[in-house]
């Protein structure tokens, strides 16, 4: 068994291997020299904390050898030899597999605009290592991006003491995926805190000690961080033949048309059962963690199907925002007040079934309800709509009367 990338993903197939009962040789390469570690406290507690952080290890060096894993780190695959079913790694060797996963992940997308040379990127540890020290009272400090990054950066940043100005190219933050009344919640929060937010414009070009912007306004910058988006990891997939369609394309059991090879998490496009088979990349924490566990189950033959639930977090000052399924697909909403200021969304599509369920509020508020959410999703159920919107039904009551909207072909 070879996996290649040391991520969340990877990591988690490596161990989930063992635990279904694996016990010949696993092999997990990864480009970076630090064991696997989580990325989400990146751009939150990595920012925040006053000590120098340390990284939060999911497979640590004594683990993996406890695990017999053998531990591959500061070393890229370079080529995949399908014929002869080998990876090819940077320091020359060729490690044969009869399975092999794809864990890639994704790379920052980096601005081409003039004076780009001069933005950061946060993704990996050293990243928010570097990033660290510019945070201190005073700085300016403009990000570029309103996506989860640039606004966990924006939040960390005003905690620590630096002037921030965010610009984002569209008409408002979180386009993607997150549902504007979220949206608005989170963009108020962040005035509050002193943030310049400036929506819907496009940056002309980066200065030694400013961002310049469309409209010709200079904002005065001591630094500038870029979190504009991901882009998935599919050279060698894509070299070595394999299809891919905005990330490596793989069935519902997260195989490639290649049947002993497998891609899972951020840079992995899976058919999706729960969305008509359509086609979706996931870019979040847990579902590296699912398709990383499921992809060790089908390596060993399961032909299992995936069942997750996208699921998406973030944290910002106090508020947290989660999302169960995916918000876009859904057609109409309905709304739920949790009161405390905490809101809670249903989407729901053409034909009644619920697709998706997002918050935003403290963290006691919306945990709970989202995971029912999430339940009610996974058995297709379609609510009575007038139930969901009313905070005197429960959640639960609905999840044992479940309705299941019909099969759609
Ligand atoms: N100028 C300003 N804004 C831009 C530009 C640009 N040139 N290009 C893109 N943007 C904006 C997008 O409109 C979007 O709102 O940057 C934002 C990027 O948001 P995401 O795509 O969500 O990506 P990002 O915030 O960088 O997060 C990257 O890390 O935490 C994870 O879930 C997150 O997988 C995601 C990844």
């Amino acid at each position: 068994m070879v996996i290649v990338g040391a991520g969340e993903a990877g990591a988690r197939a490596a161990t989930a291997l063992r635990e279904e009962g694996w016990d010949r040789p696993i092999t997990l390469v990864g480009g970076e020299i630090h064991p696997p570690y989580e990325r989400p406290p990146l751009s939150k507690a990595a920012l925040l904390a006053e000590t120098e952080p340390v990284a939060t290890t999911v497979l640590s060096q004594d683990r993996a050898a406890a695990l017999d894993i053998a531990l591959v780190l500061g070393t890229e695959a370079t080529a995949i030899d399908r014929a002869a079913r080998a990876v090819v790694l940077t320091d020359g060797r060729a490690l044969p597999y009869s399975r092999l996963l794809l864990a890639t992940g994704a790379r920052p997308r980096r601005l081409t605009l003039p004076g780009h040379e001069q933005a950061l990127y946060l993704r990996r540890f050293d990243d928010a290592l570097a990033l660290r020290p510019l945070l201190r009272p005073g700085v300016r400090l403009v990000i570029i991006g309103g996506g989860f990054i640039g606004l966990e950066l924006a939040a960390a940043a005003v905690a620590r003491g630096c002037a921030v100005t965010l610009v984002e190219a569209q008409p408002r933050i979180l386009m993607r995926g997150v549902p504007a009344e979220i949206a608005a919640v989170i963009a108020d929060r962040h005035r509050a805190a002193g943030i310049d937010l400036r929506t819907g414009i496009d940056i002309e070009r980066i200065e030694p000690d400013a961002v310049v912007l469309a409209d010709g306004s200079r904002i005065t910058a001591d630094a500038v961080i870029a979190g504009i988006g991901v882009v998935p990891e599919t050279a060698l997939a894509e070299a070595a033949g394999l299809a891919v369609d905005n990330g490596i394309a793989v069935d519902a059991t997260l195989a490639t048309a290649d049947p002993v090879i497998f891609a899972a998490g951020d840079c992995a496009a899976c058919a999706h059962p729960l969305y008509a088979g359509r086609r979706i990349r996931i870019e979040a924490w847990r579902n590296a963690q699912d398709q990383g566990a499921l992809a060790a189950r089908n390596m060993l033959g399961r032909g299992e199907a995936i069942a997750a639930v996208p699921w998406f977090w973030s944290d910002q000052y106090e508020l947290t925002l989660q999302i169960a399924g995916l918000a876009d697909v859904g057609r109409t909403m309905v709304a739920r007040d949790l009161g405390d200021g905490a809101q809670l969304l249903f989407h729901l599509a053409a034909d009644g079934r619920l697709v998706a369920a997002s918050g935003v509020g403290p963290l006691g508020k919306i945990a709970r309800e989202i995971r029912l959410a999430e339940m009610l999703i996974a058995h297709r159920a379609a609510p009575d709509p007038d139930a969901l919107a009313s905070p005197a039904v429960r959640l639960k009551t609905l999840l044992a009367a479940r309705t299941k909207a019909p099969e759609v072909a």
